[in-house]
């Protein structure tokens, strides 16, 4: 018999075909059977196994495969022998199916069991502890001036960040072309509306809502035509106060003002108060108080002074109070502001007050 003849024998070519398949299905012969015996799968071969046994079951039993050819010869087997050959080629086919199924089945739940695995949540694993948030020290200190002052019968007024020229200047007896329109120039739209440069305005909207007599104070933030540097941002926080009723004198100014200060940074701190100017206070003075550090005795802190400088006050302008409508014959009153941002600054001992808004959270997560 010739290699040719023996190429175009049927029995021959069912049982090369078969051979093909015995030899290229060796790799997947560990997986007829329990799927426990391919532990070390991961899932993503596990995946790729099964997709290239797919592929196999296509090329030796599809319609283009060699064993499909080989059955097509059955009217070339002498008729005696075409009932044995069909006997074979089924058995053959019969064999090559199983065994594709038992793998296909082994390999589908050992991915089946992976995924569930995968997906599987051990509930006695520890959490992931989420990262906890801080307040920001401008925030921590704002509570903490407001604790003090509510502790002393004082209310907290919200304030609008956006004002109109009335309430940050005009109202405030700082009238168009006045001088101090400069030192607290700020940013204006287009329509006539402006930051405002200071809490002093909510004074204003504060007895116009709530009448006299009225104690409040205001945090919030303000802003100013200021070039930053280690002391000075364009944006800012600061603490209004303002007390008006009959009667109230500069007494009553600097008692609450170092009550505050004595809350604030303990009882033996002194404060003392120097005249100045403020176009909605007469008279006006800005305070100090003595160094937290050192005491008194000259620090770095203090910059040898033993004293910081806080904030400005002064006995309301009659002025103000006529503008809302309540008669300076009747009524007198305080107020004073101060930064708070500088006061963190001092407190927490920054070289520099921008560090308070550069949102790096390795600065940040130092304040509890
Ligand atoms: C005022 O703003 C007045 N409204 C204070 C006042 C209120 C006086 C009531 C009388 C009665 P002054 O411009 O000095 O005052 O600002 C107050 C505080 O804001 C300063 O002491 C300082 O702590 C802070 N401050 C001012 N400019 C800046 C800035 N650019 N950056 C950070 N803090 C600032």
């Amino acid at each position: 018999m010739t290699v040719q003849e023996t190429d175009q024998d049927p029995a021959h070519q069912v049982e090369a075909a078969s051979k093909a398949f015995e030899q290229e299905f060796e790799r997947f012969a560990r997986f007829t059977g329990d799927p426990n015996g391919l532990v070390g799968l991961t899932l993503d071969e596990a995946v790729a196994q099964e997709r290239s046994l797919s592929d196999l079951r296509t090329r030796h039993l599809g319609k283009k495969s060699a064993f499909a050819a080989a059955k097509k010869l059955i009217g070339r087997v002498p008729s005696d022998q075409r009932a044995a050959f069909g006997q074979r080629v089924q058995s053959v086919e019969a064999g090559l199916v199983a065994r594709f199924d038992a793998a296909e089945s082994t390999l589908k739940q050992y991915i089946e069991r992976q995924r569930t695995a995968r997906e599987s949540i051990d509930v006695t694993l520890p959490g992931r502890r989420p990262r906890r948030g801080h307040r920001h020290p401008i925030t921590l200190l704002r509570e903490r001036i407001e604790d003090i002052f509510v502790a002393l019968g004082y209310a907290i007024e919200d304030g609008r960040e956006i004002e109109t020229d009335f309430y940050n200047f005009t109202a405030l007896n700082i009238p168009e072309n006045h001088p101090a329109r400069g030192t607290q120039d700020t940013f204006y739209t287009t329509d006539g509306f402006a930051l405002r440069s200071q809490t002093s305005t909510v004074q204003i909207h504060a007895m116009q809502r709530r009448g006299v007599p009225v104690r409040m104070i205001a945090p919030g933030r303000v802003f100013r035509r200021d070039t930053p540097d280690p002391t000075h941002n364009p944006m800012f926080f600061q603490v209004e106060g303002l007390c008006v009723d009959r009667g109230i004198t500069m007494a009553h100014l600097k008692g609450t003002v170092a009550e505050f200060l004595r809350r604030m940074f303990g009882p033996e701190t002194v404060t003392r108060f120097r005249p100045s100017y403020f176009p909605f206070t007469e008279p006006s003075a800005e305070f100090d108080f003595s160094c937290f550090k050192c005491k008194g005795s000259g620090c770095r802190i203090c910059k040898n002074s033993g004293w910081i400088e806080l904030g400005g006050s002064g006995m309301v302008h009659p002025n103000v109070l006529r503008i809302v409508g309540v008669d300076p014959q009747e009524y007198s009153g305080f107020a004073f502001g101060l930064g708070i941002d500088r006061m963190a600054s001092l407190m927490y001992n920054l070289d520099d007050i921008r560090l308070l808004f550069e949102n790096d959270v390795r600065f940040l997560e130092q304040f509890e």
